[in-house]
């Protein structure tokens, strides 16, 4: 969603800002704007498109102050307009805010400022919030109790930062269901919606709590509640380093991120795998064991790439542990009245940290008397300060918005968590050694498979025209099927569809002619030879197969137009090679195609909205 950067201290505020937005802008990239304090004015300069429009329209070096706040959108209310761009401000024009969020009130808020006399220049909730404000800034006579007033009569979402000049030398930071971060520096404070935007200044991070607000000021910061109720606030240390946040090299994130992930599915294992005992020891896990140990159901939640990683934990679970687990979209589950008894784990997965729904999700299993755990790439986000326990992803900050490496990353820890689970119950050792053995083998797989991307990279080539694709695999690979066609719709804009393979006979066969490739991921397992009929059906049609296959399967290569071959893994471990070259595939068709791989159009990385 939404990025925001707010500074004050010592230095100039603006280049501060822009390249703390540059930072985020994988959150929403649709307008960008700063807001400088320039006592007794504020300096505002805000334009639809990236940053990068925003500084070639404006020059940066004129807008001179020490203390301001930017903000770059993912639209909700109102087109990506220049209007519509944030920062906000008041009637008066003395107070600006960002704001990421949904107001949901705003029209009847609005309607009483109407009613009273008041105008507005945008579509949108967030200047509403602008405009309510400064008239209670009228009547109270101080910007803190007016923020705080507005916020107690708003329903809904913010992160929120107020700049003014009415208060010049101060900041009012406030959250809620929006993530914001404190960045603490000498005689310098910045706030942030991650801390990839302040770690350039300083590693030492304070997470805001919901409904928790932040004065701060250039020598100090308070925290409160909303309600007034002073905090005390713990200074956290950022865990990644500032090159893991530069492209390195690599003409995008995205593909960045495809090449780490041999060391980050290592990093998702390291300290943690057990090779010898077929087991893993997982510290995050600790305080629930005896909960593990009794878990009648597991429940996992969460959306996107990360739903389609619990649609493998699912397999993964099922077979090595047997405990029946649910995989429910984060956004369905809280809606349909779910029957969650206190013997189920509900168990979110996440990159971000942040996905309103599947936060809401955890939120409402936890009332009706789950365990909750978290799977969480990044430390010290909501979803891993809300649950009970969980393992963290080590895959390190993802910027590309399509996920590759976290979802490799989830697969590791999913596979861990079902052999611990397993090894608990009825899995033994040798079959526990064995998942240990190749899941420690894969960071080598990935590796080999990468190797091999310019025979990708051609075969791309020849597809990047296609209007439609179809994905087919079986069993555990069915989600794997899924998520391939996910990365293509996202970066590329082809549509795509994944199916069970044997699903296609009922419904997606009527749309197979010669323009239509299907991929399918057609490894040597047990439904092997069931997968060769429906490559046949494919053919008998004239379509195209793309086979994602064995490495040594020679019988295929005389079905399919083109062949991938992959290592021999553990058939539950497929998945995770099986990705690595439908990334490929759509990350290089998406720039064949010439498109914005790493910022696709209308998508955000971490979606704080319903
Ligand atoms: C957004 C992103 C997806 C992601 C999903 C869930 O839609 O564009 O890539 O899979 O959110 O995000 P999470 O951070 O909860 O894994």
């Amino acid at each position: 969603m939404c990025g925001i950067v707010g500074y004050i201290g010592q230095q100039q505020a603006a280049p501060i800002i822009i390249n703390g937005l540059k930072r985020l802008e994988y959150r929403g990239y649709d307008s960008a704007g700063v807001c400088i304090v320039r006592s007794p004015e504020l300096d505002i300069a805000k334009k639809a498109g990236r940053v990068v429009d925003l500084e070639a329209n404006v020059d940066i070096s004129l807008l001179t102050g020490t203390t301001g706040v930017g903000h770059t959108r993912w639209a909700t209310h109102g087109i990506p307009n220049d209007v519509n761009a944030h920062p906000h401000t008041d009637a008066s024009g003395r107070i600006a805010l960002v704001h990421n969020g949904i107001i949901e009130n705003y029209l009847t808020i609005k309607k009483k400022l109407v009613a009273a006399g008041y105008g507005f220049r945008s579509e949108t909730d967030s200047e509403v919030l602008a405009v309510f404000i400064g008239m209670l800034y009228d009547t109270l006579g101080d910007l803190e109790s007016a923020v705080r007033t507005a916020l107690s009569e708003v329903e809904g979402t913010f992160g929120l930062v107020v700049v003014s000049t009415v208060e010049p030398d101060m900041i009012i930071a406030a959250r809620r269901g929006s993530p914001l971060i404190l960045g603490i520096g000498n005689d310098e404070f910045l706030v942030a919606s991650d801390a990839s935007a302040v770690i350039a200044h300083t590693r030492q991070v304070v997470y805001l709590h919901e409904n928790e607000m932040a004065i701060l000021t250039r020598t100090g910061f308070t925290t409160k509640t909303i309600a007034n109720v002073e905090t005390h606030s713990v200074i956290d240390e950022i865990t990644f380093e500032l090159d893991q946040l530069e492209k390195g090299g690599f003409p995008h994130f995205m593909l960045k991120e495809i090449y780490e992930q041999p060391m980050t599915f290592r990093d998702g294992y390291r300290g943690r795998l057990l090779i010898d005992e077929g087991n893993v020891r997982l510290g995050g896990l600790t305080s629930v064991v005896d909960k593990l140990r009794s878990a009648k159901r597991i429940i996992f939640t969460a959306c996107g790439t990360s739903w389609h990683a619990g649609l493998v934990g699912e397999y993964l679970i099922e077979h090595l542990a047997r405990i029946p687990v649910e995989v429910e979209y984060a956004s369905e589950f809280r809606y349909r009245n779910p029957i969650i008894t206190p013997d189920d784990v509900v168990i979110a997965i996440s990159q971000s940290g942040e996905t309103a729904d599947t936060l809401a999700a955890i939120r409402e299993a936890r009332l009706r008397g789950a365990t909750v755990l978290g799977m969480v790439n990044v430390v010290g986000s909501t979803i891993a300060r809300e649950t009970d326990a969980g393992v963290y992803l080590h895959a390190g900050p993802e910027i590309g918005v399509a996920s590759t490496k976290a979802f490799t990353s989830q697969l590791c820890v999913l596979t861990q968590f079902a052999l611990y689970l397993g090894r608990m119950r009825q899995l033994g050792l040798e079959e526990g050694k064995n998942i240990a053995r190749a899941l420690d083998a894969i960071p080598d797989q990935i590796h080999a498979i990468l190797e091999k991307a310019d025979v990708i990279e051609a075969i791309a080539k020849e597809y990047a025209g296609v209007s439609n694709i179809l994905y087919l695999g079986r069993g555990v690979n069915f989600p794997a099927a899924l998520e391939g066609a996910l990365k293509l719709k996202e970066i590329s804009y082809i549509h795509a569809e994944g199916y069970p393979a044997a699903e296609m006979k009922h419904g997606p066969i009527a749309l197979i002619d010669e323009n239509m490739p299907v991929v399918f991921i057609a490894t040597k397992d047990e439904s092997y030879d069931k997968i060769l009929s429906n490559i046949q059906e494919v053919r008998a049609r004239n379509g195209k197969v793309i086979a994602i296959a064995s490495e040594g399967d020679d019988h295929i290569s005389a079905l399919a137009s083109h062949v991938l071959t992959i290592p021999t893994t553990h058939p539950l471990l497929t998945p995770v090679l099986a990705s690595i070259p439908l990334q490929l595939l759509a990350y290089y068709i998406a720039v064949e195609r010439g498109c914005n791989v790493d910022m696709p159009r209308n998508l955000a990385k971490s979606v704080t909205v319903e």
